[in-house]
């Protein structure tokens, strides 16, 4: 059954991102055409879908309709994600020469075509969400989206995350910070955006963010843990790249078996936010989904 959302979601998503892009028309092509090759790359549309599920939860009804006239604020999310990792992956950050198994963008293509499809996608990120038809909701969500990517969100966390790679001691309380905010913003935008759309009680909206902050947290420890014990099958790259690139991480502070434990822990506080929702089936998907994440 949750097999069966993931994927009829996605491939409703699919059709808005073609849709929405018309990389096939739009000039320059080249810009098109990277801009492409990262938006359909195997990507697990995880922000789209959980913005879907928390709406469709919200309005009592896990209904493909519902979400239709929200297709370009789930696109949104997916185009401000991709930007986001075709700059983390450029050489003057993370240097990663792989993503999803295939060459990352700025080998694909070259760094400044990378960078130009990264702002394009972003650009066009914020364009997405002035779609939506009532215009006094589309400003929210606009505003909702400039918070989770702005200084204040991923691009604050990571460039907390470049700045902090060389430093020889990190406290554990600014790599929470970085966490939080370079994968955690984007995953609460995601269900702030639904309570918006579902104009919720301001205390459902706190409920669901601290559920997202706390799955983005966990995330973002297991994504750490993986690099140090994964192999290319499992991660689409290379493993121990935040080794090469000197960057602390829960499993370098805390070490593999704590860093586990707190994950564990960020992923059963999320569960019990939710566990009592109605129509709750794929916010608890989520959690499983993560939890099995780890070796
Ligand atoms: C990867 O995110 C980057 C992190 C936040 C750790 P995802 O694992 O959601 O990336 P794709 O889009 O599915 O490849
Ligand atoms: C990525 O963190 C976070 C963002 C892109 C915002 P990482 O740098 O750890 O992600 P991977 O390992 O490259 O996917
Ligand atoms: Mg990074
Ligand atoms: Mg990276
Ligand atoms: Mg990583």
């Amino acid at each position: 059954m949750l097999r069966n959302y993931f994927d009829t979601r996605t491939k409703l998503l699919d059709e808005a991102l073609k849709n929405y892009l018309n990389y096939d028309k739009e000039q320059p092509a080249q810009l098109y055409q990277a801009m492409k090759y990262s938006m359909f790359s195997g990507g697990k549309r995880l922000r789209p879908i959980l913005f879907f599920a928390t709406y469709e939860m919200l309005m009592q009804k896990d209904d493909i309709e519902l979400i239709k006239p929200f297709l370009s604020v789930g696109c949104a999310l997916e185009m401000v994600h991709s930007a986001s990792l075709i700059h983390d992956d450029l050489p003057s950050l993370d240097n990663s020469n792989e993503r999803r198994g295939l060459p990352s963008c700025h080998k694909k293509f070259n760094p400044a075509i990378a960078i130009l499809a990264g702002d394009a996608l972003l650009t066009k990120a914020f364009e997405m969400m002035t779609l939506v038809e009532d215009k006094e909701l589309a400003v929210h969500l606009v505003s909702i989206l400039c918070n989770a990517v702005s200084t204040r969100g991923m691009l604050g966390g990571q460039t907390v995350d470049v700045l902090s790679a060389d430093k020889q001691v990190l406290q554990i309380n600014v790599l929470k910070y970085v966490h939080s905010k370079k994968t955690g913003a984007l995953l609460e935008a995601a269900v702030k955006c639904a309570c918006a759309c579902a104009f919720v009680d301001p205390s459902v909206t706190n409920t669901l963010s601290t559920y997202a902050m706390n799955l983005g947290l966990a995330y973002q420890i297991i994504d750490d843990i993986l690099d140090d014990v994964g192999d290319f099958e499992t991660l689409g790259k290379e493993p121990f790249e935040d080794v090469k690139n000197h960057k602390k991480t829960y499993p370098t502070i805390l070490g593999l078996d704590k860093a586990r434990k707190l994950a564990d822990k960020l992923l059963e506080d999320s569960y019990k936010l939710v566990k009592n929702m109605k129509n709750n089936g794929v916010l608890v998907e989520f959690v499983t989904m993560i939890k099995d994440r780890l070796p």
